[in-house]
């Protein structure tokens, strides 16, 4: 997928989202919201920010969590795909973000948190690692990095995938695969959490989550790493 091309998805993307996040019974807006959860119960030694980078922020799906939830004052969005900003401009216009293609914002080393959601697998493997120099040099010298991916170890992620016509030529990275890269840019890796291993038919058992972090076949994991 070029970047280029999530502009074509941007005013079907949520649609899209819905019904692959169907398989689990869940919505994409429960998903953004557990994230920010996670992160804010995670993160606790480090919150709160005042400000995030949301790297890869497409239509803006998490961009109400990061003010509701995580008590940041302001966002920084970054987008290749300026329709996708568009629209989410369009649905939050009250919300102290910035919006931005990355040429048109320069990272200057002073932000606290930079945060990424599903974005890596959209980036050709050998753009990854100047991706995340990008996002290594907006963090100010102590600033954390929250990266979420899918995890092609869980074979629901896989079939949902399979189900996203934007997904169709994405490369998803094993949770090895991307401590290799955040390395290679320079990060330093503080942890690693899978979560989301129960569909909505099994919520009751969600409250065994937290202490199936370190079981690596949940729908999705989170790197946190430091610059
Ligand atoms: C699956 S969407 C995820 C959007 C959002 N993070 C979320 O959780 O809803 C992937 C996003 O990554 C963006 N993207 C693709 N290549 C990128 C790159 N090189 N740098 C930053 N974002 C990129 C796409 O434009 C798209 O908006």
């Amino acid at each position: 997928m070029t970047t280029a091309e999530f502009d074509e998805f941007a005013t079907k993307y949520e649609k899209t989202m819905e019904r692959s996040c169907a398989v689990s019974g869940e919505s994409p807006d429960f998903y953004a919201m557990e994230r920010a959860q996670w992160c804010s119960r995670r993160l606790r030694r480090w919150t709160p920010f005042d400000t995030v980078l949301d790297f890869g922020s497409g239509v803006g799906g998490s961009l109400k969590y990061f003010f509701d939830i995580l008590g940041c004052k302001s966002v920084v969005a970054i987008d290749p795909s300026a329709e996708s900003l568009q629209v989410a401009q369009e649905r939050y216009p009250k919300l102290n973000v910035r919006f931005s293609v990355p040429e048109q914002f320069a990272p200057s080393a002073n932000l606290p948190f930079a945060f990424c959601n599903g974005v890596f697998h959209h980036i050709p493997p050998d753009h990854r690692v100047e991706a995340l120099r990008y996002v290594r040099s907006a963090l100010s010298s102590d600033g954390i990095f929250a990266f979420w991916e899918n995890n092609p170890w869980n074979p629901m992620v896989v079939y949902s995938m399979s189900l996203n016509e934007f997904d169709r030529k994405a490369q998803t990275l094993s949770p090895l695969r991307s401590l290799r890269l955040l390395k290679s840019a320079g990060f330093r890796i503080r942890f690693v959490d899978f979560c989301f291993f129960f569909p909505h038919f099994a919520r009751g058992l969600r409250r065994l989550e937290p202490a199936l972090r370190w079981l690596p076949l949940g729908a999705q994991y989170l790197v946190v790493a430091s610059k």
